[in-house]
């Protein structure tokens, strides 16, 4: 039976296709979500993918996975730099956390600089635009491998 993944996606990420193509690349959520089942169905996952502008359903859908995944990519968008509660959730759940942002957060503005989530993660992937997820969910596969 494939293991199931859960691909999640934080605040504006619907918005991807038309929102600031310079910096996020021009493929849609939609797109981003075919690339990850068809590299998904390559590694034996089973993609569940998903995106909220809310943070607290972010939390939900972090314990959520805990019980039924045996990993996670996640976009926390602007998230990533503000929430304790996804920090928070990441370490409660016990299973691998991969963080990924389209854009090189490290090249913008000072304040994307930092992630809270980061630290919690198995690691981050960034500034490799919509070829970050199937990357995070190739690492997931590695990462899971090698346990
Ligand atoms: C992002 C980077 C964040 O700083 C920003 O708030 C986003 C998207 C990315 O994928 O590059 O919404 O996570």
């Amino acid at each position: 039976m494939a293991r199931k993944v859960f691909v999640l996606n934080g605040p504006n990420l619907n918005a991807l296709g038309g929102r600031e193509p310079g910096i996020y690349g021009g493929k849609t959520l939609d797109e981003i979500e075919a690339d990850c089942r068809a590299l998904g169905a390559e590694l034996g996952f089973d993609i569940d993918f998903r995106q909220t502008n809310h943070e607290g359903v972010l939390v939900d859908w972090l314990h959520e996975a805990g019980k039924t995944a045996v990993g996670v990519a996640i976009n926390p968008a602007a998230y990533g730099h503000t929430s304790i509660a996804l920090h928070d959730a990441i370490r409660a759940i016990g299973i691998p956390v991969i963080e990924l942002h389209l854009s090189n957060i490290h090249a913008r503005e000072p304040f994307r600089h930092k992630t809270m989530t980061a630290p919690v993660c198995v690691g981050v992937i960034c500034g490799f635009g919509p070829a970050g997820y199937t990357l995070a969910l190739q690492a997931l596969a590695n990462h899971i491998n090698d346990q």
